[in-house]
């Protein structure tokens, strides 16, 4: 594996891969987990030869979230690369990625305002400026991103519609741990107390999916479900519990036509994020035809 950290040598390492085959991208901010892997082996499996980038982008942290204390693990990151097999290790400074007076950014207009981009306003910005420039520089045939940023995939599906970047924007699975907890970087800054507590936002999935497997499909039951889960629990902070379209995240209320079910709250000082995607279901089958493998998957 190669470990570029100049956006020039990137550039020129990327367009020398493209000359021979496909290339698919896997952007991550590192301290890599088994969902990231999830990733990298996907894009392994559809191209000839595969990139990640490790960058933690100080763009989509506001003032006062935890970019300083964002895990931070590059060594291990890279032994985890080499074991998976992936090409290039593109790790930039935030000098390369944002030379001074650069002044250039990506806004999703209304997108980038809903879900996470409500409560972390500038956030959707931060990702989709970042994004946009390392497509620019991998300019990769696929890019890999995990479903459990649902309303990153959203923005960033409608950055790739709308600034016409040709490339297929591909969407992985959710991966878990066994006690059902989304894995994510920021696990690693739970406590074993935190862990437990933080079982909450999957378990106001796993009560909703219940529900959605019973045929109900009213928004307002399955947000009191969720609800139920992640108010007044101890050493939890809601952050927000709804039911939305997953394409325009505008809240929807009944599922038959397809729904994200998303959760955030604040486990300590840790935000964490979880979701559930309902597929669209026809009249004669209300139930929706994936909701009984997503429930086995979630343990309930
Ligand atoms: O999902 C992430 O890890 C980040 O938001 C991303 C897409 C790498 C952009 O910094």
């Amino acid at each position: 594996m190669k470990i570029i950290s100049t956006v020039r040598e990137m550039q020129a390492a990327c367009r020398s891969l493209r000359k021979t085959g496909s290339l698919g991208l896997a952007p991550t901010m590192g301290a890599l987990h088994d969902g990231h892997l999830s990733l990298v082996r996907r894009a392994k499996a559809e191209n000839d030869a595969v990139a990640v980038s490790i960058f933690v982008n100080p763009a989509q942290f506001a003032p006062g979230e935890d970019y300083d204390t964002y895990p931070r693990r590059l060594a291990e990151d890279c032994a985890k690369l080499e074991a998976a097999g992936v090409d290039l290790l593109f790790a930039p400074s935030v000098e390369q990625m944002y030379p001074s007076g650069a002044a250039s950014f990506v806004e999703v207009a209304g997108l980038g305002d809903r879900l996470d981009g409500a409560s972390r306003p500038g956030h959707f910005r931060g990702v989709a400026t970042v994004v946009a420039k390392l497509f620019h520089i991998v300019d990769p045939d696929r890019a890999y991103f995990g479903q459990k940023d649902a309303a990153q995939v959203a923005v960033l599906r409608a950055m790739v519609r709308g600034l016409h970047f040709p490339l297929q924007l591909v969407v992985c699975p959710i991966v878990r741990e066994p006690s059902g907890l989304a894995m994510s970087s920021r696990n690693l800054k739970l406590s074993a107390a935190e862990k437990d507590r933080a079982l909450a936002l999957s378990r106001a999935l796993q009560a909703a999916a219940r529900l959605l497997g019973n045929g109900e499909t009213r928004a307002a039951a399955l947000r009191a479900a969720m609800l139920s889960h992640l108010s007044g629990q101890d050493g939890v902070r809601l952050d927000y519990a709804e039911v939305v379209h997953p394409e325009t995240l505008l809240p929807v209320a009944d599922t038959r036509q397809g729904a994200l079910l998303a959760v955030a709250a604040w486990v300590g000082q840790t935000r964490l994020i979880d979701n559930l995607l309902v597929e669209a279901s026809s009249v004669e089958h209300p139930r929706t035809a994936s909701m009984p493998e997503q429930i086995e998957e979630m343990h309930v």
